[in-house]
């Protein structure tokens, strides 16, 4: 069922630089059903569809969300599930003024022959998984990778590299813009020049699969890491991290890319906005820069809300806060 037509470049293009523009973010709220539920559970509320749908509720409406988010990325879930006033999540979102994403990635398995490394799997049947998110509403997908500095090999970031490249290509041609990520993980206690390398070794290796697929690259939105050293390392300045992360990023990111967004990966939210603010600083920067924050932002959020609907109201406040400090960091 699934037909190739190689949409409208200056549609992705648009929606691209939608995402990515004007100091908004993309909010991520993707979670799979077991993180998800793991991290209700973590703040002692039960887990079900019910629990995470109304925690996705709360952080989609909450009020004037749009004036720092641009996008928001949900999962399966959520996507086919229904606000309480009988609304779809995706129409919902739109209608809000916030663009609805979709992750089509099925998650992480050990790489064969690569001793710890990690495949990320989801290409069966995607054409067809992407032809009905689109016309559901999906604006844009998102697939991630995942690296350890300490197992990444010229192969692994190959492999996934293509896997990431097969995905946006697949993406373009049923009119979604795919957010690529390959995540170089921060866990551990490596130092800076190691996160450094193996991100360069992450993203050279994903742009040469993504120019070799024929991946239009101004409809895409790279979701990149900040270069730092391990959570459990001695940190460095916000201003050696923006430098650094950029020049990894000048030497493998062509220009032709309009955005880029980052993930938190598990750093504090002053953090990551600091890294932002920096890296948005610096002058002669081909790429608009942005956050696409999935912890930094409702990590707060959900503790405060603690699965009760009294708290819903100071939970969206958090979240609101979270998102301001992070779009006023790239603007
Ligand atoms: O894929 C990763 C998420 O979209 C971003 O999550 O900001 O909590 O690392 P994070």
């Amino acid at each position: 069922m699934t037909t190739t037509l190689r949409t409208d470049q200056s549609h992705l293009s648009r929606i691209a630089v939608q995402m990515t523009s004007g100091g908004r973010g993309i909010l991520a709220a993707d979670e799979s059903i077991k993180t998800m539920s793991a991290r209700l559970e973590g703040e002692g509320i039960a887990a079900s569809a019910t629990s995470r749908r109304d925690y996705r509720e709360l952080l989609l409406t909450a009020a004037g969300l749009s004036e720092s988010v641009s996008g928001i990325i949900l999962c399966d879930e959520t996507f086919g599930q229904q606000l309480a006033d009988g609304r779809d999540f995706p129409t919902a979102a739109s209608q809000l003024g916030i663009l609805p994403g979709i992750k089509v990635d099925t998650g992480t398995k050990p790489l064969p022959g690569q001793a710890c490394a990690l495949i990320t799997e989801g290409l069966d049947g995607l054409g067809d998984r992407l032809a009905s998110y689109a016309e559901r509403g999906a604006a844009f997908a998102k697939w991630r990778a995942v690296f350890d500095v300490n197992t990444v090999t010229p192969y692994g970031a190959r492999a996934n590299g293509h896997a990431l490249a097969r995905y946006a290509a697949l993406c373009q041609d049923h009119g979604i813009v795919p957010i690529v990520e390959p995540e170089v993980l921060c866990n551990g206690d490596h130092d800076l020049a190691a996160s450094e390398r193996a991100s360069r070794m992450a993203l050279g290796s994903l742009f040469d699969e993504l120019d070799q697929a024929g991946v239009d690259l101004t409809g895409i939105v790279l979701k990149p890491n900040f270069v730092t050293p391990g959570l459990d390392a001695t940190p460095v300045a916000a201003t050696t991290v923006a430098a650094t992360t950029f020049n990894v990023l000048r030497a493998t990111v062509p220009a032709a890319v309009p955005g880029i967004a980052f993930l938190s990966g598990g750093h504090r939210t002053a953090d990551v906005c600091a890294f932002l603010h920096e890296l948005h600083e610096i002058p002669d920067r081909p790429w608009d820069v942005t956050f696409s924050f999935g912890r930094a932002l409702v990590s707060a959020a959900l503790h405060t809300w603690a699965g009760s609907p009294a708290n819903v109201r100071a939970a969206q406040d958090v979240l609101l806060a979270n998102c301001a400090e992070a779009a006023s960091a790239a603007r």
